[in-house]
């Protein structure tokens, strides 16, 4: 199923993302189509992303949405279950994991606000399954004051990640950096127009090439 597709002809609960969202939803969330996937959504908004993502990945997929507004418990049917509480509760993050299990994906699109993105990253990125997918989108945000971000402010997301690259090269940094959990648990970052995308997997030290150039 083309997601694109789903979103253009779409007449069910209206969906909130920007077009050039959805490349990167299918780069890298395609491989999850019809396993045994959970999804947790942070931010429900009108209920028709998780819908799409119900018809995306197919009759096995578990969909959980969380939302600080409890109208969205009205989102609930088969195969999507919605708990109400904010992203920037630790204790109300983990009762959703303790309950639902781990989740494969986690997508961002809650608040916005830079501590409730850094509040749940914090939070959730540990527990996300090993091979998993984090994604946080509307990162024009971390731009923005309204939303506690600002060009190079600390405390913006974006400003996080930027130290994240480095984690993720700590094997390289000599004594400069020790590898973190981060490191260890991390396969790559991707950066797109207003969405931050990790991919975690196995952690190899890395090694020079055996054979060929030294360098
Ligand atoms: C942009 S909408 C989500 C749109 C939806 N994911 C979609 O694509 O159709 C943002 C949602 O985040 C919710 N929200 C705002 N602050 C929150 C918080 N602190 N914790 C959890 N959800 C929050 C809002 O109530 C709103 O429903």
């Amino acid at each position: 199923m083309n997601l694109w597709q789903d979103f253009l002809t779409n007449d069910q609960r209206l969906i909130h993302k920007w077009k050039h969202y959805f490349p990167v939803y299918e780069d890298h969330f395609s491989r999850f189509v019809n396993r045994d996937v959970v999804l947790l959504e942070i931010g429900c908004g009108k209920g028709g992303s998780l819908q799409m993502w119900k018809r995306f990945f197919g009759p096995h997929a578990r969909i959980i949405g969380i939302d600080i507004n409890p109208e969205c418990a009205a989102y609930a049917e088969d195969q999507i279950d919605i708990r109400i509480g904010s992203q920037d509760d630790v204790k109300f993050l983990d009762s959703v994991l303790d309950e639902f299990g781990t989740p494969d994906i986690i997508l961002d699109d809650g608040s916005h606000v830079m501590s409730h993105i850094q509040a749940s990253f914090a939070a959730l990125y540990p527990r996300l399954e090993r091979n998993g997918v984090y994604l946080v989108e509307d990162l024009h945000t971390a731009y923005w004051d309204e939303f506690e971000g600002g060009l190079r402010r600390q405390g913006s997301f974006i400003e996080t990640c930027k130290d994240l690259i480095d984690e993720l090269n700590a094997d390289h940094a000599r004594d400069a950096m020790k590898p973190t959990e981060f490191t260890r648990s991390t396969h790559s970052m991707h950066f797109y127009d207003s969405i931050v995308v990790f991919e975690k997997g196995r952690h190899t030290v890395k090694q020079a090439p055996q054979i060929g150039h030294d360098y």
